[in-house]
C-alpha cells in the first residue's frame, strides 16, 4: 500500500528513495524481490521506468527484472490508487445486491472496474467470493472489510478514506 508519506513525494524524491533502498540492500540475498517490493510501496506500482531504474541500480539485465515482475501477481505495472476497493461478486453477494453496490461505486468514483480515480485515491476491482458470505454484500477497501452494505452508505464510507 502507498503510505501517506510516500504519496506526497515528488517523482524525483521517490527515485532518490529507491536509490537509497538499492544502496542499502546491495549484496543481500533476495535483493531483487525486496527492492521491487519496496519500489511498489513507494510508487504504488512498478512501471517500466521503475524496473529500468532498478535494473541499472542493481547492475542486472532489464529482462531479469521484467521476468520477476511478470511472474509474481503481487507486482503491478499499472498506476494503482492508494486504496484498492474490491467488490465481491460471488453468488451470495450477488443475491444480496452486489451489482447495485458496484454501480453506486462506479457512479461515485466515476471509474469502471480496473481503473483508478484521477486523484490517485482508489482503484476499483471486482473479486470472487472472499469467504465471508454471511456478511454479504461485501466490499474490501484496502485491508478493511465492510459487510451488509447498502448502496446509500457508500458516499459516507468513501469519505472516510483520504
Ligand atoms: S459471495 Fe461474497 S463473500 Fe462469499
Amino acid at each position: 500500500m502507498v503510505t501517506e508519506k510516500t504519496i506526497e513525494l515528488s517523482e524525483e524524491e521517490k527515485f532518490a528513495k529507491l536509490d537509497e533502498i538499492i544502496e542499502k540492500n546491495q549484496g543481500q540475498e533476495g535483493i531483487l524481490i525486496n527492492v521491487l517490493h519496496q519500489a511498489q510501496q513507494i510508487f504504488g506500482h512498478v512501471a517500466r521506468k521503475v524496473q529500468l531504474h532498478i535494473a541499472e541500480g542493481l547492475d542486472i539485465p532489464f529482462s531479469k527484472v521484467y521476468a520477476v515482475v511478470s511472474f509474481y501477481s503481487l507486482f503491478s505495472t499499472d498506476v494503482r490508487g492508494r486504496y484498492t476497493i474490491e467488490v465481491c461478486t460471488g453468488t451470495a453477494c450477488y443475491v444480496k445486491g452486489a451489482e447495485d453496490i458496484l454501480e453506486k461505486l462506479k457512479t461515485e468514483l466515476e471509474i469502471d472496474p480496473g481503473e483508478t480515480t484521477d486523484d490517485g485515491l482508489f482503484t476499483l476491482e471486482t473479486t470472487r467470493c472472499i469467504g465471508a458470505c454471511g456478511m454479504a454484500p461485501i466490499i474490501k477497501i484496502g485491508d478493511n472489510t465492510h459487510g451488509r452494505l447498502e448502496e446509500d452508505q457508500i458516499p459516507d464510507l468513501l469519505s472516510k478514506y483520504e
